[in-house]
């Protein structure tokens, strides 16, 4: 009796940190480049009776010849698959054995006894909401909290204005994070950008001297309620979780959701896709409540920023086409240099450019709308790694990450105040 309680307790704790035991237990993670139209067609149907699920690009909708893939196989198709891409001669290499041993592996960080918050661990809905509260009302002359407006299933989403008061509007950068909800390190960042704003409150550092001329508008986590279930049922959830009229598959890919070319090249109408595109432009209230807010302060706002992983990019507009943004050379300049402030710390190798030339052509994204609506600094940033963990980035790296990251963001703030 003992033994079978004290197994069921080690099952509750083992499912609380990993999610339901074992989903991914035995699925591999493969890379392949594409070259013939052979080759594509066995992408297409593999992945269309779901043996396997294409990570990068985000959908079989955007595999092309000659462009890396990333993909996840399950278990029971794992030698099969493998067995046919021999056949037809398209060479691949492993990433992942074993994907659940990876997920499992993210919280690699010794955890010691402290009441002070763990910015260099995940962190749940629960503890984000708190340390939300928590923050902004030990702060009250630096941090304000607003709630934005409300996910599909409920849940509050929280825009932390950051900045000191002086009295009088000051020009604003926007922030989002967790727009996607697997990229954990998207949210871990903008906790350590709110962090690092207190921590060097009056130090006359440079981001100290940032927030006298400047506010930051932080959204910590957009897309709450598929946070929240990639954290309860599936590490692996990108989309919202609204449910789809007509079909059992759940959710809309928010970056597919603004108002960019809605729905055209690189999204999807199918609701079972990860790229789809939604029923209708601004579906999701989760996509409607931040747009509402930045159309709101569209005076204020200077530049809108949003964080992704993983691929190590800078990205700017455009997505949804190959035309040239009007400051296209500013922007490519901007981010240029922001890659080199970030990669000076730990030089860790970033890339930059349109998101069509430099990723795929994708419409409906926040960063084109953004930059359509007039805000003319709009950028992705994709953080770490390339593909080693890709979503599963393990906490032992989140410090590094967020550091590097911090010299870039605040390079491109600097420019933008610089430039108003
Ligand atoms: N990985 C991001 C996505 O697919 C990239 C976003 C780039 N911008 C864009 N408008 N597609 O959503
Ligand atoms: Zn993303």
């Amino acid at each position: 009796k003992i033994m079978e309680i004290l197994l069921f307790l080690g099952v509750v704790v083992a499912s609380a940190v990993s999610g339901p035991a074992g989903r991914y237990q035995g699925d591999r993670v493969l890379r392949l480049i594409p070259e013939t139209d052979q080759h594509l067609q066995f992408l297409r149907n593999v992945s269309h009776t779901r043996k396997v699920d294409i990570w990068q690009p985000h959908s079989i909708d955007l595999v092309t010849t000659d462009r890396s893939v990333d993909f996840r196989v399950g278990a029971n198709w794992a030698s099969d698959v493998q067995a046919e891409l021999e056949k037809i001669g398209l060479q691949y290499e492993i990433l992942t054995e074993n994907l659940q041993i990876l997920i499992e592996n993210q919280f690699d960080r010794i955890r010691t006894r402290s009441f002070s918050y763990d910015y260099e661990s995940y962190h749940n809905w629960d503890q984000i909401e708190s340390w939300i509260a928590t923050i902004a009302n030990k702060n009250p002359n630096l941090i304000s909290r607003l709630k934005i407006g409300q996910s599909y299933e409920g849940r509050d989403i929280y825009l932390l204005r950051v900045g000191k008061r002086t009295g009088s509007p000051k020009p604003a950068i926007f922030m989002d994070c967790g727009i996607h909800a697997r990229e954990w390190i998207s949210p871990a960042f903008c906790q350590w950008f709110v962090k690092e704003a207190v921590r060097t409150h009056g130090t006359d550092s440079l981001l100290d001297c940032l927030l006298n001329e400047l506010d930051f508008l932080v959204i910590p986590v957009l897309n709450v309620d598929g946070y929240v279930y990639s954290w309860t049922e599936d590490r692996l959830w990108r989309k919202t979780r609204s449910r789809n009229f007509n079909s059992v598959c759940v959710g809309t890919d928010p970056n597919r959701n603004f108002n960019a070319q809605w729905c055209a090249n690189g999204s999807s109408n199918n609701p079972c896709s990860d790229v789809y595109c939604g029923p209708l432009v601004e579906s999701e209230k989760e996509v409607k409540a931040v747009a509402d807010f930045i159309r709101n302060h569209s005076s204020i706002i200077k530049a809108y920023l949003t964080v992704h992983s993983y691929s190590q990019k800078c990205l700017f507009p455009y997505s949804y086409t190959y035309s040239l943004a009007y400051n296209h050379n500013e922007l490519a300049n901007l981010a240029q240099n922001a890659v080199l402030a970030l990669q000076s710390l730990y030089g860790t190798p970033y890339t930059f450019g349109s998101g069509s030339s430099s990723l795929y052509l994708a419409s409906g994204g926040s960063d084109d709308w953004a930059y359509d609506l007039g805000i003319k600094y709009s950028f992705t940033f994709e953080l770490r790694d390339t593909g080693k963990y890709g979503f599963l980035l393990p906490e032992s790296q989140i410090r590094s990450t967020c550091e590097e990251t911090m010299l870039a963001i605040n390079y491109i703030a600097n420019y933008v105040l610089n430039h108003l």
